[in-house]
């Protein structure tokens, strides 16, 4: 981009008539008008540094906070539309893949970017089953935290702790290495989630089961008892599977961000994975599952519902489950998971929330409050209600969206360290403190 004479209008036309897609930005400071290249309906920050009142000036930014209106990056892995309520893995409908994929076969989608061919499935599937296992010293670690240490900083700082393990992950841009450390980290979340569950309840650690599926094998790990051999109700293992194909990516959320970021650093992916797992932990964000169901407990009734909401609107607190930054109609995910609670529920019985949320969501979806804002209920709404009718304590609620979404990270690292335009991330800021001043002996402060 180069500054150009104002004459602004012909500049435009000749733009327009030779078919080039550019923005005409004119500095009202200076007067000096821009062509700023147009690619994908985007313009490139960096081209606004040209924009300076003086030579010597550093250039125009672009101000962003929360990156609200900024593309990190050229992605190919995850399409949402926040307006038709649409996602897309690899250009998948989710709802083809709830309904006709397993959780392997779309994690293997999501990497490879194309679906398995039966081999492949089968030996994606056989890796990932022969990764299940982790050493023994972490058990070490997992009988260090207290019994009621929440499982999201069991996982945090457990699956940090897999990078000693593995020094060979530190090799990032070798392919070889890096899908080892793929099979490994799909294969050994369940596990390190199942042994921190088992921990808090002072339970002896159930080992994977080999000629199980991977939800079902979790499953295992989870509850098993005295049983030879644990049989998943295979109701709960298809209600799992399909949770997980829900939560295995979501473009560029917090944690992906997170796993990006610390990623370009060029760390190993097990540091960057624990980087991203404490981003999901937060309640605006993984966590939120497991604050919803504190919400409906606390709101006890439906009778209560609409006074709930009146505190909602009032700003006392949020109506957790709702809203997105992306979704401005209702989350596909949210219907599918509808569903797949009447399916749970079928087999260990209505959970009694369900009346209450449902309730919450008639009575937000008509109110002026939710409506004008297009606040919807989002994934975490339901998937509280399906985890504890299945047994699971709620603590164990962000555990379950990180296990899957741990294929979703890795795609988006592994993307991200391919990707020749990228380099460690490292935003701007606009300093607004003091400026240059000297220092002031202790005895001179005021
Ligand atoms: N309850 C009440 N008001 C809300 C809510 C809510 N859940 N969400 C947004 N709003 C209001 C917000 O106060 C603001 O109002 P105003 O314009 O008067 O200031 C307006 O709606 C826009 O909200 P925002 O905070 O600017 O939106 P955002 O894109 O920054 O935040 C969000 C998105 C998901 C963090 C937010 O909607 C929220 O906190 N929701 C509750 C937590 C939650 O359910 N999180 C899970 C997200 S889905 C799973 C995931 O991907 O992590």
């Amino acid at each position: 981009m180069n500054p150009v004479k104002p004459a602004a209008t012909a500049t435009t036309a000749d733009a327009v008539r030779k078919g080039r897609e550019t923005l005409t930005v004119i500095d009202n400071r200076t007067g000096k008008q821009y062509e700023l290249p147009i690619t994908h309906d985007t313009i490139r920050a960096l081209d606004l540094r040209k924009i300076k009142v003086q030579e010597n000036e550093f250039g125009m930014m672009s101000y962003d906070p929360a990156f609200n209106n900024t593309a990190l990056c050229q992605s190919r892995v995850t399409f949402i539309d926040g307006d038709s309520g649409i996602l897309r893995y690899r250009g998948y409908p989710i709802e083809e893949l709830a309904e006709k994929s397993t959780y392997l076969e779309t994690a293997y989608l999501i990497l490879h970017g194309e679906l398995p061919t039966r081999p492949q499935l089968e030996e994606w599937s056989f890796h990932i089953t022969h990764h299940t296992f982790i050493h023994e010293s972490i058990k070490k670690f997992l009988d260090g935290f207290h019994y009621d240490a929440h499982p999201m900083g069991m996982m945090i700082s457990t699956i940090a702790a897999l990078s000693t393990f593995y020094p060979d992950a530190r090799d990032i841009f070798n392919e070889e290495s890096r899908s080892k450390q793929t099979w490994r980290l799909i294969g050994k979340m369940p596990t390190l989630a199942a042994f921190a569950y088992r921990h808090s309840l002072g339970m002896p650690y159930a080992y994977p089961d080999n000629e199980l599926s991977y939800t079902g094998n979790f499953l295992n790990m989870l509850f098993k008892t005295t049983e030879l051999k644990y049989r998943p109700n295979p109701t709960l293992e298809h209600a799992l599977d399909v949770l997980f194909i829900l939560h295995a990516d979501h473009e560029q959320n917090c944690s992906a961000n997170a796993m990006r970021c610390v990623g370009s650093s060029h760390v190993d992916p097990y540091s960057a994975t624990a980087a991203a797992t404490a981003a999901l932990y937060g309640p605006l964000h993984g966590g939120a599952n497991e604050e919803v169901l504190r919400m409906l407990m606390q709101i006890g009734s439906t009778q209560r519902v609409p006074e709930y909401i009146q505190r909602v609107k009032a700003g006392e607190h949020k109506l957790m489950g709702f809203g997105h930054r992306i979704y401005k109609n209702y989350d596909p995910r949210a219907r599918i998971i509808k569903r797949i609670a009447d399916e749970v529920f079928e087999v260990m019985g209505r959970n009694p929330l369900i009346d209450i949320a449902l309730e919450c969501e008639r009575v937000a979806l008509q109110d002026e409050y939710f409506v004008s804002r297009r606040l919807y209920p989002n994934v975490d709404f339901y998937t509280g209600l399906i985890y504890q009718s299945m047994g699971f304590p709620m603590t164990m609620f962000p555990v379950l969206f990180a296990i899957p979404r741990t294929s979703g990270w890795i795609a988006q690292w592994e993307e991200m360290l391919l990707d020749a335009e990228q380099k460690i991330a490292r935003p701007r800021q606009v300093y607004l403190g003091h400026d240059q001043r000297s220092y002031v002996p202790i005895e001179n402060r005021s």
